[in-house]
């Protein structure tokens, strides 16, 4: 009879606790507010120009939007969210962008170890390459990581220095795959006329003996005031199709946008690295 006692006394307590915490009848924006039982404490990210309970419910709701975003149920989005600035400029610089990828990459290597390969010289890999192979964080970083508007003119004169770094991860992937004896196959939406720039890039930047650089046809690209309208889904599963058609073997497929990896055909595996600042269709 104790027992029972406590034990209703605890499911009792626990209900309670429970209603303290997640407030049915109030809205989102007070459940958030609410005392910081209600805030998951790991999953907070640091805030670093932000504090407080503001910070925790700026961090909670950008959280969501970025796994929203991973996961492709957010989608066609412009600009990231005002409130995710900081965020997403946290989330990139700090450790977590890099432990993400690395989770990626570990993946994909685990898998390129796995395959039988027959070495016939037609086994490719396909990389994209903005926030894939190299990175343009410097560009972003000084340009609200994404939540100001697109701005083609700055940011192709970002790409024509040709100083994006590479994303260190993916080139680990790729140094893996060379001695596997895959070969690598860029397919990117940068377009005919940045290609010079674009491989004097890749190959500052540790990447080399790439079978093939696949861009866009310069006429493809539209007005400068914002992205190209049309999705790049044909164009890149057009340009995997071909790539098949002549003889060689998808073995894997990595990109940082689901318009990199969706569309047959895909590849054997395909591997989606995190990008929370822009969104290509
Ligand atoms: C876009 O970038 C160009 C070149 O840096 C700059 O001159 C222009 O003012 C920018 N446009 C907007 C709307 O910020």
């Amino acid at each position: 009879m104790a027992t029972m006692t406590t034990a209703a006394a605890r499911l009792l307590l626990l209900l309670v606790a429970a209603a303290v915490a997640v407030p049915f009848c109030s809205g989102a924006d007070e459940a958030l507010a609410a005392p910081t039982t209600a805030i998951i404490h790991e999953l907070r990210p640091r805030q670093a120009a932000l504090s407080g309970q503001l910070a925790a419910r700026a961090g909670i709701k950008c959280g969501s939007w970025r796994l929203g975003v991973e996961t492709h149920n957010v989608i066609g989005w412009e600009t990231v969210p005002a409130e995710c600035e900081n965020y997403v400029g946290n989330y990139m610089l700090g450790d977590r962008y890099r432990h993400d990828s690395q989770v990626v990459i570990n993946e994909a290597i685990a898998y390129a170890d796995s395959l039988r390969l027959c070495h016939n010289g037609k086994e490719v890999w396909v990389f994209d390459v903005d926030e894939t192979s190299l990175s343009n964080l410097p560009y972003y970083a000084k340009h609200g990581f994404g939540a100001k508007p697109y701005n083609a003119t700055s940011f192709l004169e970002y790409v024509f220095e040709g100083s994006a770094p590479a994303l260190p991860e993916t080139l680990r992937l790729y140094h893996r795959l060379h001695v596997l004896g895959v070969k690598a196959v860029f397919l990117t939406d940068r377009t005919e006329d940045e290609r010079a720039v674009t491989a004097d890039n890749l190959r500052r930047q540790g990447y080399y003996g790439w079978e093939k650089l696949l861009l866009k046809p310069a006429a493809a690209a539209t007005g400068a005031a914002g992205r190209p309208q049309e999705s790049v889904v044909p164009f890149k599963a057009g340009e995997r199709q071909k790539l098949r058609d002549a003889g060689y073997i998808i073995v894997g497929n990595i990109g940082d946008q689901w318009s990199d990896i969706l569309g047959a055909p895909e590849g054997g595996r395909t591997f989606k690295l995190p990008d929370p600042m822009y969104y290509i269709g």
